[in-house]
């Protein structure tokens, strides 16, 4: 006698390859690049939730699925978590970019008033509807591109009234779309221009009236500084970090992008979730994250799209057991760039890391760096089913191809969000 059929909501099957790291922690050092891979694979999902990962010739014979979605000899991959991004503004900056084309320096457009200053002149004067009407596009393409879950950073409103409009566009935005949001206040990205001069009280009214009014409305998970020579130095990050510590946020911070004077250190001593950018860190800086169990939040683009020479060492951060993630940094200013099967590529290329590595990188490391890894980050039973069906043949062209969208379909809480070329059946 055949066993009874288990019924579930869906099975996806006919994948080359479901390839996936495993754990629900950040992966580092010779831990970084090992995946899961099974092949010709299948995942029983019911409830949102993972049931099972396995051979897709067992699982169609012992599983009843409501929904089938065939993979057609794609490979399958966790969806992918963006640990870096800044997407409430108005307005984009291409013409700083062509001024970079022409030899200017971001920091010398920063100082002439563009940079964040003219993105906050968009911020200011868009109204939430029309932030969160632009939030929402953008979420529709980190979706399409394969991004199912996306740290999202306020600071381009750097006033008490603006910084809670983007966060409140942030919540807004999390509950209207699939796509989910982690929410970080990032009220030290720069000083405004109306406290130019006046910095130490611009950080007296983050600390004093910002923080405390974001921690009552619960609006973020997480608080941001901007550490660099043109914005805020060690102690005012210290100032800031220190208070939100207290409020109980975790801490980001954008440590040694530009110039180096010990941001690493820093956010080790703080016990930071994440360390970001770190294209100027020190061996002792590397070191020091790695005693702190902080994430480093790499982002290739980055140095690429500003035309700076100085890549982030990340191999030496995997010889120094350091467990990276890689993000996009997408902004209008930096990096105008949603597709994070794109930055794999350029972790590849730029790091020398490997498809296995550069995959933990935008799963589960990035997931562990936002305190999500118990719950997202790789295809295990119990994990949410957040999943992206690509067309590759095999795992290694993760890395291999550049240029275009791998994605087919996309399931997100055990939900076929995006089917692009499949019928569902
Ligand atoms: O991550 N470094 C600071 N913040 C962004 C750039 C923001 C901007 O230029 O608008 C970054 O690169
Ligand atoms: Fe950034």
């Amino acid at each position: 006698m055949t066993e009874p059929k288990t019924a579930i909501d869906l099975l996806v099957h006919g994948a080359s390859e479901v390839a996936t790291p495993e754990g629900r922690a950040a992966r580092g050092g010779a831990r970084f690049g090992p995946l899961r891979i099974v092949k010709n694979g299948a995942i029983a999902i019911h409830q949102g939730r993972i049931v099972e990962v396995g051979d897709g010739d067992d699982l169609l014979r012992r599983f009843d699925a409501t929904t089938k979605l065939d993979a057609q000899g794609g490979t399958v991959v966790p969806g992918l978590i963006d640990a870096h991004t800044h997407p409430v503004f108005d307005g984009t900056r291409e013409g700083e970019f062509e001024q970079r084309l022409a030899g200017a320096t971001y920091v010398e457009i920063a100082a002439a008033g563009g940079g964040i200053a003219s993105s906050l002149r968009g911020v200011r004067e868009a109204s939430h509807e029309v932030l969160v009407a632009n939030l929402m596009v953008r979420l529709d393409r980190f979706l399409a591109l394969g991004t199912t879950t996306v740290e999202a950073k306020s600071g381009y409103g750097l006033s008490l009234e603006d910084e809670l409009k983007c966060l409140e566009v942030i919540a807004e935005a999390n509950r209207l779309h699939p796509v989910d949001l982690v929410p970080t206040f990032l009220g030290a990205h720069d000083v405004p221009p109306e406290f130019r001069g006046r910095k130490d009280e611009y950080v007296q009214l983050v600390v004093d009236e910002m923080l405390p009014a974001v921690a009552e409305r619960g609006l973020a998970r997480y608080c941001d500084v901007f550490t660099e020579a043109h914005t805020f130095d060690l102690d005012d990050t210290r100032r800031v970090l220190h208070a939100a510590r207290d409020l109980g946020f975790g801490l980001r911070l954008h440590v040694d992008q530009l110039t180096s004077f010990g941001g690493a250190e820093l956010a080790a001593e703080l016990g930071a979730a994440s360390a970001d950018h770190l294209e100027h860190v020190s061996p002792a800086g590397i070191e020091a994250l790695a005693g702190a169990n902080v994430v480093p939040v790499l982002c290739p683009v980055v140095p690429l799209f500003l035309r700076e020479s100085q890549e982030a060492p990340g191999r030496a951060m995997v010889q120094g057991g350091l467990a990276p993630a890689l993000a996009t940094d997408f902004n209008p200013g930096s990096c105008y760039l949603q597709s994070l099967f794109e930055v794999l590529s350029w972790g590849a290329l730029r790091y020398g890391f490997g498809p296995g590595e550069a995959l933990t990188a935008a799963t589960l490391n990035a997931a562990a760096s936002l305190d999500r890894a118990d719950t997202v980050g790789t295809l295990e039973p119990g994990k949410v089913a957040d999943l992206v069906v690509t067309d590759l043949p095999n795992h290694r062209h993760l890395v291999y191809e550049l240029g275009r969208s791998p994605v087919r379909a996309v399931v997100k809480d055990g939900q076929v969000v995006l089917d692009a070329s499949m019928p569902v059946r």
